[in-house]
């Protein structure tokens, strides 16, 4: 019944959101990953979903069930989430790039079980795409919104990141901060945008601050007519 009672400012819209982890493989047992429990993500699938906007949500390997009204994805790697979110990129009106992507992976995949060896080993690693910069590279109107996990320099790392990336919006977050951050339900923020915004949120459950994020990029939106 709540679903119905929101104000739906995003009905017509088209919101694609990225979340989770992705899995970078090296051989059939294993692979490389981070500790993004896709919570923040999720929460703001479900805001936009709130919203009334039709809503995608591309994620990585989480073990949360999809909210209501969100049409969800799987993917693994970023390769995987990178060729998801261009098949839905033409006709989106928001990206929301909440996932923690790998920026590298193994520069083979092995077929077989990797054997262990007398001595240390390493793991020859490669770039990814970054899947932000190029959505900002081909940006045609899309609003286009990334996250900042940072463990100094919050906000001059965050606002680097807005202007190489194309961003309109990065919202960062301090991920050394014992009460928030990676798998916790709870999450302080700054919301940057490239028209000079900036906005700090006290500590909140994620899915209160997807919410309030939402909203004030919608309001942002409204009032800087694109
Ligand atoms: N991102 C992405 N594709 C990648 C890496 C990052 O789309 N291969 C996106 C993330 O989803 C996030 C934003 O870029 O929205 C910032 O991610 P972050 O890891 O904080 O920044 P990086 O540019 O990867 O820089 P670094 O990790 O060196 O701080
Ligand atoms: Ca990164």
């Amino acid at each position: 019944a709540d679903f119905f009672q929101q104000s739906h400012k995003l009905k017509g819209k088209k919101v694609v959101v990225t979340a989770g982890p992705t899995r970078e493989r090296i051989d059939p047992v294993r692979f490389l990953t981070n500790f993004s429990s896709g919570k923040m993500g999720y929460a703001m699938a479900q805001a936009a979903a709130e919203q009334g906007a039709e809503t995608i949500l591309i994620s990585g390997p989480v073990s949360l069930p999809a909210p209501e009204g969100v049409t969800r994805i799987m993917v693994e790697s970023a390769e995987d989430m990178l060729n998801a979110v261009m098949a839905q990129y033409d006709d989106a009106d928001y990206v929301i790039k909440t996932a923690a992507v790998a920026d590298y992976r193994p520069q083979t995949i092995h077929s077989q079980k990797m054997k262990k060896q007398e001595g240390a080993s390493t793991i020859e690693l490669e770039r990814t795409v970054d899947i932000l910069q190029h959505l900002g590279n081909e940006k045609k109107g899309q609003v286009l919104i990334g996250f900042a996990a940072e463990t100094n320099n919050v906000a001059q790392y965050a606002k680097d990141k807005l202007a190489r990336k194309n961003a309109d919006y990065i919202i960062a977050n301090d991920v050394t901060e014992s009460e928030a951050g990676f798998n916790s339900d709870n999450n302080r923020v700054t919301i940057f945008g490239k028209n000079g915004l900036e906005q700090t949120f006290e500590l909140l459950p994620k899915q209160e601050l997807a919410r309030r994020l939402l909203q004030v990029i919608i309001e942002q939106e409204e009032n800087h007519d694109r």
